[in-house]
This record gives structure tokens, sequence and C-alpha cells, in this order.
């Protein structure tokens, strides 16, 4: 990693847009499509998408969520594949908690698949616990989905 150290911000323009759809379909079988984040772009009151920068990356990894009152649900979150395993995926959990905990949310919940394990690492590792499962949620491969909740905290 670069010596600066990792920026966790809001996406701001296309280009980040391009590089979050880069890094989705790098990561996921179905992507979230162009289209799906346009839609949510539109409505900010309720979604919001935030990126990790470093001096390499304009984009290493990203975030949405959706915030109802003081909950949040972090529907996406990844890192490109060549970053990864170098704490971005903490960097970025932690900064778009802290952000949200700075608007004034005090829970966050998130779905994920029961064998993604590096994911269950670094939520657990994150104050995240089991708290439900979704038998069958998620397709090809058809996979039970863990319900994960968090209290949110203020900045440490
Ligand atoms: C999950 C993901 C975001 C982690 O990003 P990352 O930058 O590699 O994570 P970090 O380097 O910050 O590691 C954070 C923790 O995750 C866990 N972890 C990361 N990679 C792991 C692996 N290959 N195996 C097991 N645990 C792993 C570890 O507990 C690690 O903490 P530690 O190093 O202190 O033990 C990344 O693997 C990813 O983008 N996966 C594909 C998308 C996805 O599944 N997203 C989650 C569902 S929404």
């Amino acid at each position: 990693m670069s010596a600066h150290r990792p920026v966790v911000e809001p996406l701001a323009d296309p280009t980040d847009l391009n590089g979050v759809l880069a890094i989705e379909e790098a990561s996921f079988h179905n992507p979230t499509t162009r289209e799906w984040y346009e839609a949510e772009l539109a409505r900010p009151e309720v979604c919001s998408v935030y990126v990790i920068r470093t001096g390499e990356a304009r984009v290493a990894g990203f975030a949405a969520f959706w915030q109802v009152q003081d909950e949040m649900h972090i529907n996406n979150l990844a890192v490109d594949p060549r970053w990864r395993g170098r704490g971005l995926g903490r960097a970025l959990l932690r900064g778009v908690l802290s952000a949200a905990a700075g608007r004034g949310i005090r829970r966050a919940t998130l779905e994920v698949r029961r064998s993604n394990t590096p994911a269950l690492r670094l939520y657990e590792g994150e104050g995240f616990t089991v708290v439900g499962v979704r038998p069958g949620y998620y397709a090809q491969p058809v996979e039970d989905a863990l319900v994960l909740a968090a209290a949110v905290e203020s900045p440490r």
C-alpha cells in the first residue's frame, strides 16, 4: 500500500461509478448494474455509496447502503481483488460506519453468504453478530444468507 493513508469518502462523479462497477464485475457472480446505481444515486436521502481511495487506486473499494431513520442496511461492499488482504476492507467498513455514526445512525444490518468467510471475519471483527438466517436467499449458487447486525458507535 502507498504511504498515503486510504481515504473513505462519498462517491463523487461518473468516473467513481465506473470504478465501482468494475469492482462489482470482478467480485460478484451477479454484479449490480449501472442502472441500479444510477437509480439509487438519484435518491440520496436514502442511498449512499462510499469509495475508498489509495495512492495507487482512485477507487480501491466501495460500500453502498440505505439509511432509514437511525438504521443502515449495507447492500454491497467490496474491495478490488488486486488490493485485497491489505486492510482496505476493514478501513472501508470503519470509514463507512464512522460516517454513518456522524449522520445519527445507531444500528447496521446486512446479509452475507454463509460460505463467505473473508466477509464474515471482516464483519465479526467490527462487532457484527449473526441475528438471523434467510434460507436459500441467494441464487447462482443457491445459498443461505446470514443476517448480521451491529450497534454503530462514534468513531474510535
Ligand atoms: C470481504 C472483502 C471486502 C474483504 O476485503 P479485504 O480488503 O481483503 O479485507 P482486509 O484486508 O481489510 O481484511 C479484513 C479481515 O477480513 C478477513 N479476511 C480477509 N481476507 C480473508 C481471507 N481470504 N480468508 C479469511 N479471512 C479473510 C480477516 O479477518 C481480515 O482481518 P485480519 O487480517 O485482521 O485477520 C473482500 O474479500 C471482498 O471484496 N470480497 C468480495 C465481495 C464480498 O464478498 N463482499 C461482502 C458481501 S457484501
